[in-house]
């Protein structure tokens, strides 16, 4: 345990014993700098009934946790916003162990793409959930880039701007979030996509979720337990 968190459970002892947690702090909505729009509203109340009865098929026999447990984990949520968004670009940022990107794939259309983004190859994580037959179909393929940087993702541009769907699960260090959000900002995204953000209740995550002033809304009980965020880009005109 390093010493921050050390400091922290002696400060803020936990009130239910627990190795994995996330200390975060409730925000009321009048703190937030936007409100959820209609869109928001009801590609969630979709997608939650959708996720309901939707399994990811094949997740068990790779072993890799509890990718099909829902309510608690985004999986399913995530395979059903792509299924109710019918989105056919699909961009990820950060495919670690790619169980994000598998949840996503099992609903992903014959002619669609999902390009996910890591600054390490998913070929050198262990334990992995991906294969290489997973690529085989070219649906789905890994980019190695950092998106931090603008001249980068403006080489992406072309995908990006295609984008129904974006999922944002990197680092949560407190900046680079906000760094891609500055370059989306930049670049414009002329589709309007609906932009996810993982572990928005983390602390390092809080002020970047609430500040940002896009319509947005926070779908956790039905996603991810530390924390998922819709966000509806807005169609912006192309830098
Ligand atoms: C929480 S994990 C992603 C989990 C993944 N979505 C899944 O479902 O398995 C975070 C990942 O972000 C990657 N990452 C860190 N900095 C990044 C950057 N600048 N661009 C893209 N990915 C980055 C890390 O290498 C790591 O693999």
């Amino acid at each position: 345990m390093n010493i921050r968190k050390w400091l922290l459970s002696m400060v803020l002892p936990p009130p239910i014993p627990l190795r994995h947690r996330v200390y975060s702090m409730s925000i009321p909505p009048d703190a937030s700098r936007s409100e959820p729009s209609e869109r928001l509203v009801d590609l969630a109340l979709k997608a939650a009934v959708r996720a309901r009865n939707l399994k990811i098929e094949g997740a068990e026999e790779r072993n890799m946790g509890r990718i099909n447990k829902w309510p608690g984990e985004h999986y399913r949520m995530l395979a059903a916003l792509v299924a109710e968004l019918q989105a056919k670009t699909i961009v990820e940022i950060g495919t670690y162990q790619g169980r994000a990107s598998f949840a996503m794939r099992s609903q992903l259309p014959l002619d669609g793409r999902l390009v996910s983004f890591d600054v390490v190859p998913w070929t050198s994580v262990q334990p992995v959930l991906l294969k290489r037959e997973d690529f085989a179909d070219g649906r789905m393929r890994q980019e190695i880039a950092d998106l931090r940087d603008f001249n980068v993702m403006k080489r992406h541009a072309d995908l990006l701007q295609a984008a129904d769907f974006i999922l944002v699960d990197a680092a949560k260090d407190g900046e680079m979030e906000q760094l891609f959000i500055n370059n989306f900002r930049r670049l414009g995204l002329p589709k309007g996509p609906i932009v996810m953000f993982d572990d928005i209740h983390e602390w390092k995550m809080l002020k970047i979720w609430h500040e940002l002033p896009e319509a947005k809304l926070d779908i956790s009980s039905f996603a991810h337990w530390a924390g998922s965020g819709l966000v509806d880009w807005p169609r912006s005109a192309v830098s």
